[in-house]
């Protein structure tokens, strides 16, 4: 019979995982035997998340992606924690400012810094670090971005975000290049719109406005896109399940066609 929990005994960190995707797959990643670290800035959040999934299962350090040292002294602890790192998702993003639209004629490039440097930067220093670690203990591990259906397409309005996912796509692109001699699989999960605290705040919306909204552009009839659906997908890329998929982008998007 198969084992029904496919990361037994695995080690992962989960970036952004006080929050929406990051802590659905936190879940998710626990149900399935991992112990998990869950690093975020959100620290009230993330302690709270590890008190409901049972702190014998998980762990909470507060990092900020931005700040490569941060990062190394996550990757650091796990280690010293846990004895190693299996797996990486570095999930931790945020959208562009409300207070500007980002279409190229209004472009404000001091926002674009802010955003590239948690959703771009974050996400190198992510992926260098635990496959740093990984490669020191000779693991072979998985490591998983989120990207976003908007990292290969053209949008007219919040570009730095599309093009901030195009450049995390690249990325995972690069990444699995170098690190597949070391049998290190890199793969990126391209959700579309999941209505999780990132998007209520931007859009302003209700959970169930965004979702009636985003379903629409869906042809896939079967409900809204939730952060559990995309859980579900990392876990297929962290486990054993895709052991042949590396530098692959994949999609969670119910054949999301917008009308732009
Ligand atoms: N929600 C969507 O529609 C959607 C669609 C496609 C891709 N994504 C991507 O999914 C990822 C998760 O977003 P979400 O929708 O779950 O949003 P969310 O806001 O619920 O979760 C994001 C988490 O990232 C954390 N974070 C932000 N900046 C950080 C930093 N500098 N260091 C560490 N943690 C930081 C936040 O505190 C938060 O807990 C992001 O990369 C986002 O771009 C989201």
């Amino acid at each position: 019979m198969d084992n029904p929990k496919k990361l037994d005994g695995k080690i992962a960190i989960i970036t952004g995982g006080a929050s929406g995707i990051g802590e659905a797959t936190s879940r998710l990643f626990v149900q399935h035997g991992a112990r998990v670290v869950i690093a975020d800035i959100q620290e009230e959040k993330g302690r709270l998340v590890v008190e409901s999934i049972g702190s014998g299962h998980c762990t909470f350090i507060k990092c900020d992606v931005t700040d490569e040292q941060q990062v190394q002294s996550l990757i650091q602890s796990t280690v010293e924690i846990y004895g190693r790192v299996d797996i990486m998702f570095s999930n931790a993003g945020i959208v562009s400012t409300h207070e500007y639209e980002q279409d190229i004629l209004g472009f404000n490039l001091d926002a674009l810094d802010n955003l590239f440097a948690i959703n771009v930067r974050g996400s190198v220093a992510c992926v260098k670090h635990a496959a740093k670690a990984m490669v020191e203990f000779g693991v072979k591990g998985k490591i998983i971005c989120t990207g976003s259906v908007t990292a290969t397409m053209g949008v007219t309005k919040q570009i730095d975000y599309a093009m901030s996912k195009h450049a995390v796509l690249g990325l995972v692109k690069c990444a699995s290049k170098g690190l597949g001699k070391y049998g290190i699989r890199v793969n990126c999960v391209s959700p579309a719109a999941v209505a999780t605290p990132m998007l209520e705040k931007s859009m302003k919306m209700s959970v169930e406005e965004i979702e009636k909204m985003f379903e629409s552009f869906n042809c896939l009839k079967n409900g809204a896109l939730k952060a559990f659906h995309v859980a579900d997908v990392v876990l297929f890329l962290a486990s054993d399940d895709s052991q042949f998929v590396t530098g692959h982008n994949l999609v969670v998007d119910g054949g999301f066609h917008p009308p732009v």
